[in-house]
């Protein structure tokens, strides 16, 4: 017999490729040359000067890389800086920074949780929290999308530590999380809630402050959020905000900090200079929400189903995953960058074209961007207009 142990892959591969499902990387160029409505650049802050200048004067204070664990080599005050002020800023009491968003998910899911406990998760949730809650060892029930009746179930059901985690801003169709009604069931069942802001930091609440201060729950005592720097913040790397103890106990127990390099000083001094940035012209989170619904309200009128953003990404469905595709493509081609996403990325396996607004955005490039999506659009995604 031949050595192939890898011949199952090119099986898989024609598979994916029967069900159109193949994804490739593609160059991007370091000009802006497409419209941009794919990345999650919320604010528009990646490219800012004074977001570009922080993260370089960090690199050039701090150098390259973080050189190793926090805990090994030492915590730089850069560090200690943007956890003050990320804490302050979202209302929480203090705040641990990681080397991204997903390392977050998974240092809160574990560090808080583990054999014998319970986590209730949503169907929707980030693959992050998907795979913190495989990672962590505690039992795992799966309720179905944004249903707090279906949390409290699953809590009544366990005795023990247990806590309940769902996304803010659910990153496929943009609609919210009942954060209320999910906190009150907590406080019911005496478990914590996690809560992935990723979509929620820089676009809700007061200036951007986040779902969880809009929700008027930051900082209470049974409240955990996990961040990332990449995408309102322009930057790279992720966060954990919670009670001070939290905190502390994630210092000494959560694996993807402890055996992990810290979060390189360039991302923390870009993430710092976008916060403070932010900070200082808090009207770029209205900004962002405004062009969202700019853009669900144009496409919709042009006969396109889409899901009424509650933040800043807008979902319009297509109808199957090779469509999808071309649609992207052919956006694409036409000078606009949408984003695609298609199984396995979407829980409920529809396919949709995921637009992105930016605060940033104007008049004309907003009308640009839905005459390009509308133009191009499968004949069976538009719903003929009585
Ligand atoms: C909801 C959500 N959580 C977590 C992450 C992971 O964050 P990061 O890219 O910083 O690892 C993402 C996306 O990237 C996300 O959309």
């Amino acid at each position: 017999m031949p050595f192939a142990p890898f011949d199952w892959i090119d099986d898989e591969a024609r598979r994916r490729a029967a069900a159109g499902l193949v994804r490739a990387l593609r160059p991007r160029s370091a000009e802006a040359g497409l419209l941009d409505l794919a990345s999650n650049d919320y604010l528009g802050l990646t490219r800012h000067p004074e977001v570009t200048v922080a993260a370089a004067g960090a690199a050039h204070r701090w150098g390259a890389g973080a050189t190793g664990s926090r805990l090994v080599t030492g915590s730089t005050a850069l560090h200690a800086e943007l956890e003050r002020e990320l804490a302050d800023f979202c209302g929480f009491e203090a705040a641990l920074v990681l080397s991204s968003g997903y390392a977050a998910n998974l240092a809160a899911l574990t560090a808080l949780t583990g054999r014998g406990s319970l986590i209730v998760s949503d169907a929707g949730n980030h693959a992050s929290i998907v795979d913190g809650c495989r990672l962590s060892r505690a039992e795992t029930a799966v309720v179905p999308h944004a249903d707090p009746d279906a949390v409290a179930k699953a809590l009544r059901s366990h005795d023990g530590r247990a806590l309940a985690v769902t996304d803010s801003v659910f990153s496929v169709d943009g609609d919210a999380a009942p954060l209320s009604a999910l906190a009150e069931v907590c406080r019911t069942a005496n478990a914590a809630l996690v809560v992935d802001d990723a979509h929620g930091l820089g676009v809700l609440g007061d200036g951007g402050r986040g779902a969880l201060a809009a929700a008027g729950l930051a900082g209470g005592p049974g409240t955990v959020a996990t961040l990332t720097l990449s995408k309102s913040l322009g930057s790279q790397g992720g966060a954990v905000l919670g009670p001070a103890r939290v905190i502390d106990h994630l210092v000494n127990t959560a694996r993807t900090f402890i055996f992990d390099t810290g979060l390189a000083p360039a991302a923390a001094g870009g993430a710092l200079g976008a916060l403070r940035l932010l900070r200082r012209e808090p009207e770029r989170a209205a900004s962002a929400r405004e062009v969202a619904t700019a853009l669900y309200g144009r496409l919709t009128a042009a006969g396109l189903t889409a899901v009424r953003p509650d933040a800043a990404v807008v979902s319009v469905r297509a109808p199957s995953a090779d469509a999808a595709v071309r649609w992207a493509a052919d956006c694409r081609a036409a000078g606009v960058a949408v984003g695609c996403f298609r199984p396995p990325s979407v829980p409920d396996g529809i396919s949709r074209l995921r637009l992105t607004a930016r605060a940033d955005l104007t008049e004309e490039q907003i009308g640009t961007a839905v005459s390009t999506v509308v133009a191009t659009a499968p004949r069976e995604a538009l719903v003929p207009l009585s």
